[in-house]
């Protein structure tokens, strides 16, 4: 015959899940709500059947101009092409030998200077950084900036003030002929 204290326990035992449940949805909206772009991690841990069949994208870039700046999804995740400028080029070699929080040559980053490649996706907490539109914000050295909160990258993708703690990470492509590429 169970007391009223075996039937409390019990109660308490099956009332846990729930709570626990509510915590952690409270949690995953916080996150969405506080990101704004964030990038759905979530969904990269359980790939759909359309994103584990897209191991690897070409593009093509004969369509894109110098200063264009595009993005492509791999493996369900955002892939920023930067066709940069001479000056844009200047700018990140520049820095080669700047204090960086995660030092990296332009050169260690690029195939062909000409296009930077690399996941959308900051470092910090995993938003989709802005810059890739002519008019959005690219922060202070012109590359990417991360407004949740204030992530600064350079032209080369490279971490410069802010808290994420790597550079935009180089997703592995290569050209298959100079204009076209092929990611992953
Ligand atoms: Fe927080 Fe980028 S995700 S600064």
């Amino acid at each position: 015959m169970p007391t009223d204290a075996d039937q409390h326990i019990r109660a308490t035992d099956a009332a846990l899940p729930r709570r626990d449940f509510i915590h952690i949805m409270g949690a995953s909206v916080a996150v969405v709500g506080s990101g704004g772009a964030l990038w759905p991690l979530i969904d990269s841990f359980n790939p759909s059947a359309d994103v584990r069949a897209t191991s690897s994208v070409e593009v093509d870039l004969e369509p894109f101009e110098l200063g264009q700046r595009i993005t492509v999804k791999w493996r369900g995740k955002p892939v920023f092409i930067s066709r940069r400028t001479a000056r844009e080029i200047e700018l990140a070699r520049a820095d080669d030998h700047a204090k960086l929080r995660d030092p990296q040559t332009d050169a260690e980053r690029v195939i062909d200077p000409e296009w930077l490649v690399v996941i959308g996706i900051c470092t910090h907490l995993g938003c989709v950084p802005l810059g890739q539109a002519p008019q959005s914000d690219r922060g202070g050295w012109n590359g990417w900036f991360c407004p949740c909160h204030g992530s600064h990258y350079d032209t080369s993708g490279r971490i410069r003030r802010g808290p994420a703690p790597l550079n935009l990470e180089i997703p592995p492509y290569e050209f298959l002929d100079p204009m076209r590429l092929k990611i992953g």
